[in-house]
Order: C-alpha cells, then structure tokens, then sequence
C-alpha cells in the first residue's frame, strides 16, 4: 500500500492517523491542508514528510519562497522537510518543471531504501530477533522504509526474522504502524510495551536494535522519536548492536553535534487524552512532550545509509560519503 501516490494531477495522502483500523486516501489542496497533514502526522517519518512537501511546493500556486517558510515551520527536527523545500525551491528557481522535480523525490526515495535495505541485510542472519522502535517502514518513507527496510526486503528474499516492536509512546507509532505493516508484510512481529525493551534483552531474544533518524549531525550523533536514546543505552549494555538507517539527505553537515538538533515539543494532550476514553492525567498536571531525542554516536554500532555503512569514527565517515557528491 502506497502512502503518497501521485495521479492525474491529484496528490492523495494514506491518512495515518486513522491506522490501522481504517485505510483513507485524502486530498489536500491548500497550503493549510498541507501544513496540517505534515503537524498533525497525517503524513510523517523523515523521508515520507520531504516527499510530501516536495508535492506541495510543486501543486500550490503562490510566493514558493514563503511557502517554503511556511511549510518548515510545520516539524523542525526532520531535516528531509527543509532539505526537500530547498531542493524545489532551487528547481523552482532555475526554471525546472516543478512535478518532475517531486516525483524525481519519490522517486530517488524509493532507490535510496531499496539500497539501505540492502546493506542492512548484509548485517543481519537469518533467524534473528531484531527489536524496532517507532516506525521507519515503507509508510515513513516510500518503499521498504529503512529501520524496516532489511525486515520487509529480508521477507521477500526468504528470511524469517522476529520482530519486537516497542509500542512507542506517546503517539503510538510502533503499536499502531510498525506491527499493522509487518504482520501485512508477514513478517512475525511482537509487540511490546516500551518498558519491556530491556527485558527481552535480557531474556536473549534481541540480536540487534534497527531505527530510523530524523537528522544525523556531523559528528554521527543522531535524532529519533523519543525513547530512542534509552534503547540504545540498554543495547550498549547488553552488548547488541544498534543500527541506525537513513538516507543521504538525512545528514545535516551544518549541524556539529546532537547538540545543535531542534528537538520538536508536542502538545500535553497527546500524553494525558489522545489514546484514552477518559483523560489519565488532570487538566493542570504539566506535561513535558519532547518528540524526539538524541542518541550520542558512542551508542551507535553502525550508521547505514544508501553511500554504504559508517562505522566508528563516525565524523571522518560521514565526511568521506560526502566528497561522493
Ligand atoms: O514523529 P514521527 O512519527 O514522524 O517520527 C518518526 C521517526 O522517529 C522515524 O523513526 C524517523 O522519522 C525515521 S523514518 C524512516
């Protein structure tokens, strides 16, 4: 099932805030439409967000300058949303067919996956239990995905995987999109609780950790959906590797450190009513809802993007894949 298919001039948009009980295409048209589907994570995961703003710079009339503005206002920390609206901003301005540009997006994602997936696979055996946080399938992205890329590429050329998928609060994403799309996949998947993560661990059961990244800052420090660090932290512990898997233009060179990734703050009501009948928190207890956070390189086996897989040091690596350009 495709997340973002472009046809006859019309954008249509698989809706994952109604997943997995519902499967609906909608159409945005205006530019509050757009902004909406990217804040609300009607559309969401690094590469998917720059592929839908890529449509959205191409299909909406007006200042592309300002709506590029706009439109990166929508979630700061995924760097695939500004990298994308400066890619069609530049086409844009040296006289580009603007839809052509998008579609090239899309269509390079896809490439970009398939490649990640592969070297992902590489460091992977047949058998292994592997556990996932949030979800980096092919609905954050465009094919395959990449933190789920070696699992759903791995389905098909005959692996059998087990998958522990944290259920990753407070939004849900591993729960309601990471386990809908591998038991779609048939791909054997577990969910658990995000607190179970060092149990299964411990019981033996994980032979590595693979996420996805928001932004991966020069020095291999990364951003993922909160939670993420401490997972890392009990792989470190554990003695299980921790794969990070994202695409070129996921590395924002002009970011040093962790450090320097904005991190998103969300609204309180996702903690305290979205998921309940009844809210499970009083109106005037404070919340704290930060939707990323940083992973420091140290806890990070292997960064593996479509220029191939970087290990430590990270920075002298992340350099070297950059002079490919
Ligand atoms: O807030 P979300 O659901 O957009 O967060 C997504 C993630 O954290 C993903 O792991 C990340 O974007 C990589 S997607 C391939």
């Amino acid at each position: 099932m495709e997340n973002i298919k472009y046809e006859n001039g019309t954008l249509y948009l698989l809706d994952q805030t109604l997943l997995p009980n519902e499967e609906k295409y909608i159409t945005p048209k205006t530019k509050e439409d757009y902004f909406e589907c990217i804040k609300k994570l009607r559309v969401r995961g690094a590469p998917a967000i720059g592929i839908f703003a890529g449509y959205a710079m191409a299909l909406l009339d007006g200042d592309k300058a300002e709506l590029k503005k706009y439109l990166d206002t929508a979630r700061p920390t995924a760097v695939n949303l500004s990298w994308a609206t400066e890619r069609m901003l530049s086409a844009y301005n040296s006289g580009k067919n603007l839809i052509d540009e998008a579609i090239a997006i899309h269509n390079e994602d896809k490439e970009m996956c398939r490649k990640i997936s592969e070297y992902g696979l590489s460091l992977l055996h047949d058998g292994d239990g592997i556990l996932t946080h949030c979800n980096a399938g092919a609905l954050a992205t465009s094919e395959y995905g990449t933190g789920l890329g070696p699992l759903l590429l791995g389905k098909e050329k005959g692996y059998t995987f087990h998958a522990y998928t944290d259920e990753t609060r407070p939004l849900l994403q591993g729960a309601r999109l990471t386990s809908y799309e591998l038991e779609k996949a048939g791909v054997d998947v577990t969910l658990i609780c995000d607190n179970m993560a060092s149990l299964v661990m411990k019981q033996g059961k994980i032979d590595a950790v693979l996420v996805g990244t928001d932004r991966i800052a020069a020095n291999g420090d990364i951003a993922n959906k909160i939670g993420t660090s401490g997972v890392a932290v009990l792989a470190k512990y554990y003695n299980i590797p921790f794969y990070v898997l994202g695409p070129y233009s996921t590395i924002d060179y002009n970011c040093p450190t962790g450090d320097d990734i904005v991190i998103e703050e969300r609204d309180s009501n996702e903690i305290k009513t979205m998921w309940y009948e009844k809210p499970i928190a009083l109106p005037e207890t404070k919340c704290y809802n930060p939707a990323f956070d940083v992973t420091d390189h140290e806890l990070i086996t292997a960064i593996i993007t479509d220029r191939g897989i970087i290990k430590a040091p990270f920075k002298e690596g992340l350099e070297r894949i950059r002079n490919n350009d």
